[in-house]
């Protein structure tokens, strides 16, 4: 019997996979679809301070092998997510969570946090410093290692929970900023969020997206996710949370071996709303079949 359990800062997790933020909405929406509780947790939508309305339509470009959105980090906002969503979430789901959170400025980093630190659900809190899709906050922390490491400096002040930081791809040098969050006593990564990106509707000549560029994503990105979570597993002593691309059995072993402890699965749940349960099943023939009795073991395997 293969062992595909994994550990993410001393909470253990049934599987590696988990559904990625903003693509699983917040979980219990996909409950009737199939019992969630097989998945290893649940990233759900990434929750700010204030209710956000998201940007102006069309927000989603199909590429080939994936998409870009634009949606702006949409969510009714902490007070609503904290005192509605996530008790009817735990109404479905029985497992830790991961609370991924976004901001404007510190004070709003800190408010989440302080925030989800007060539920018991949350088991991790994972930062999004990631976000292409919003000006003033998100990726303009993210692609500054000083601004990073100030972001996870200040959650990591007002929680005891594991601080997970989601670094964007948009970089010169991801290790440097992996490095600087580390530093700053960040608990693990989560990596990769979007490639920015853009597409232009010939007929109009106008680009399809009203906010002009947005976050791409889906298999297409695959390879880049894999040779960033390699090289931050060799730059960091923290655990990595992988993503970017996924979509089968293979490919969380292959994001495992690079370095992942936990694999999220993203676009594809747009595509198949029963993808991570498909990878979930999957996962025991897929390890047997390249010799794999522990799926733990495996992490980094690639170094
Ligand atoms: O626009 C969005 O809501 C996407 C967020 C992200 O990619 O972090």
């Amino acid at each position: 019997m293969v062992d595909i359990s994994t550990t993410l800062s001393g909470i253990k997790l049934d599987n590696p996979v988990i559904p990625a933020s903003g693509t699983f909405g917040f979980g219990y929406e996909f409950a009737d679809y199939y019992d969630i509780n097989i998945l290893g947790s649940i990233s759900f939508k990434g929750t700010t301070a204030e209710p956000r309305f998201g940007n102006p339509t069309p927000r989603i470009a199909e590429c080939t092998e994936g998409l870009i959105n634009s949606v702006g980090l949409q969510n009714p906002g902490v007070e609503k997510v904290v005192n509605e969503e996530l008790p009817h979430l735990a109404k479905f789901y029985k497992k830790p969570l991961i609370a991924n959170i976004s901001g404007f400025s510190l004070d709003e980093y800190k408010l989440c946090a302080e925030k989800m630190d007060a539920v018991d659900q949350v088991g991790i809190i994972e930062v999004n410093i990631s976000c292409p899709n919003v000006h003033g906050g998100g990726i303009s922390f993210g692609t500054n290692a000083a601004a990073a490491a100030s972001v996870a400096k200040t959650v990591r002040s007002v929680t005891n929970k594991p601080v997970y930081i989601k670094l964007t791809p948009n970089v010169t040098d991801i290790t440097e900023i992996a490095r600087a969050v580390e530093a700053e006593g960040a608990d693990g990564i989560s990596m990769i969020n979007t490639l920015l990106g853009m597409r232009i509707n010939l007929k109009t000549k106008k680009p399809v997206i009203a906010n002009k560029m947005g976050g791409f994503s889906g298999p297409a990105i695959f390879p880049v996710a894999c040779r960033m979570i390699y090289q931050v597993y060799e730059a960091v002593n923290i655990p990595i949370i992988g993503m970017g691309g996924v979509r089968s059995a293979d490919d969380v072993i292959e994001l495992m071996l690079a370095g992942a402890s936990a694999v999220q699965v993203g676009a594809e749940n747009l595509v198949n709303p029963y993808a991570c349960k498909d990878i979930i099943e999957a996962l025991p023939e897929a390890c047997e079949k390249y010799g794999i009795n522990k799926l733990s073991d495996i992490i980094g395997g690639a170094h």
